[in-house]
């Protein structure tokens, strides 16, 4: 059925851009995380911590671009140093000194993180980051966690998206391909892990240790289940890395907006390597991978070529870095303790609300990230994240209904907040999670017998 007969009249626009975008896209988006439901919701402008879409509906915006904006849409300090940039120039083949303040700024702040490198994407800090390790070490292989996203390099999708029927053993979790033709050299150079598994996870390491360059982690997965780490998994995984000399890459791409000095050190991780990405450019493309002095050195080319090369027509560009440098010194310390206030107040607010109607909900996250699973407890890793049917269509019913609402709420992925953000916008979640509960009383029964 073409979407225009589905009679939603208030999203006509949104449903006519999308008849013209499928005739130029395959699917008619250009990214795989465009959610539609059918279609998507085209954007016409965001102000603070409110987007409007092209029918002038307004929304609360729990997304904001996949947690990259941290200080919302249209923060001024940012504004005006883009289009101070703009009138000097967009891109360069030279350095320019814009570059040197963003790297000051993040080495500043993050323990153990004494050099970076610029490129555009989170991505391609996690090649990078990868690369590096190989280089440092001279071995092919990676460790990285069942069902965490690290963007699109083959070893680090391996795994990214894999379920009961082909996740494999507890104790061995198969190599799961991402895409059609992913080839069987990547699958065997990638060595999976499930988050918290203290006992599998060191295992496998020192099963692998002579061919592994790197541990891949992110210390909280957005994508598989934005769960705590626990404390006996990194001092653990940590240990077996030292010892062996694999390095530790901390994909912080996401999770550096978990406290000033990211989420590394808020969990007690010390990486050799970071990639990190979203907030650091301030909402234009960027990506970083940075680590320590001597690590770093794969990519000196000081005495001719280096051990790694990293070039990118577009790395460093002076707009991304004058935008991440004006983000970046706005995220004071207080500015995080207001987040991680606001933080608290939506997690709270939502466990009360599910708690109270004795709804199989639980919600997970630190500082400004929030995550709500259809779990009564909440799960310990990726494996636990992943819904029966019923459960998936009340995560569905969920985000329609948080739209009606006039909230943006992620599917399947972290919610965010941001520094414009106030009580009254974080206390609409809780009120708009109550009145789903209320108006799904036979989903959520539904939801507690097969719980039961
Ligand atoms: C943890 C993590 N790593 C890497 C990436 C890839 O970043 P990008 O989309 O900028 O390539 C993402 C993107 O969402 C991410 O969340």
């Amino acid at each position: 059925m073409p979407v225009a007969d589905t009679g939603a009249d208030k999203d006509k626009n949104s449903i006519s851009a999308f008849e013209r975008a499928k005739s130029v896209f395959p699917d008619g988006t250009t990214r795989a995380t465009i959610e539609r439901s059918p279609y998507p919701r085209y954007l016409a402008s965001g102000d603070g911590a409110y987007v409007t879409d092209v029918d002038g509906r307004r929304f609360l915006d729990l997304n904001n671009n996949f947690t990259t904006l941290i200080h919302g849409h249209g923060f001024g300090p940012v504004t005006e140093a883009i289009q101070a940039q703009l009138q000097a120039g967009t891109c360069f083949a030279n350095p320019t000194e814009a570059e040197i303040a963003l790297a000051d700024l993040i080495c500043d702040r993050v323990p153990g993180l004494d050099r970076v490198r610029f490129v555009n994407t989170g991505t391609e800090a996690v090649m990078f980051a990868i690369k590096a390790a190989r280089a440092f070490t001279g071995r092919p292989k990676i460790a990285k966690i069942e069902g965490a996203y690290h963007g699109a390099y083959d070893w680090a999708e391996v795994s990214q998206f894999t379920h009961p029927g082909i996740w494999g053993m507890p104790n061995k979790p198969a190599s799961v391909p991402y895409y059609d033709g992913m080839p069987a050299s990547v699958l065997d150079e990638t060595v999976v892990l499930r988050f918290n598994d203290v006992a599998g996870a060191t295992h496998l390491l020192s099963e692998n240790a002579d061919e592994l360059a790197c541990l891949l982690i992110d210390p909280m997965p957005s994508r598989a289940g934005l769960i705590p780490p626990e404390p006996a998994l990194l001092d653990a995984v940590s240990n077996v890395c030292r010892e062996h000399g694999i390095l530790i890459i901390a994909d912080e791409v996401l999770n550096f907006r978990q406290s000033y000095e990211g989420a590394s050190h808020r969990h007690g991780l010390e990486p050799d390597l970071f990639a990190l990405g979203k907030i650091i450019g301030g909402g234009l493309p960027i990506g970083a991978v940075g680590g320590c002095a001597e690590v770093m050195g794969v990519f000196d080319g000081s005495g001719g070529r280096a051990r790694l090369p990293q070039g990118g027509t577009f790395s460093a560009n002076p707009l991304s870095m004058v935008a991440g440098a004006a983000a970046l010194q706005a995220l004071t310390p207080d500015t995080f303790e207001h987040l991680e206030r606001l933080g608290d107040r939506v997690r709270r607010a939502l466990a009360s609300v599910a708690n109270e109607r004795s709804a199989p909900f639980c919600v997970t996250g630190v500082g400004s990230l929030f995550r709500i699973h259809p779990n009564r407890v909440p799960p310990r890793e990726f494996r636990q994240t992943v819904n029966s049917a019923s459960a998936q269509k009340a995560m569905s019913q969920l985000t329609d209904h948080f739209l009606e609402a006039g909230i943006l709420l992620p599917k399947g992925a972290a919610a965010c907040l941001s520094t414009p953000m106030t009580e009254a916008d974080v206390d609409r979640i809780g009120e708009a999670f109550a009145s789903f509960l209320e108006k799904s009383a036979t989903l959520v029964r539904c939801l507690n017998e097969e719980a039961a």
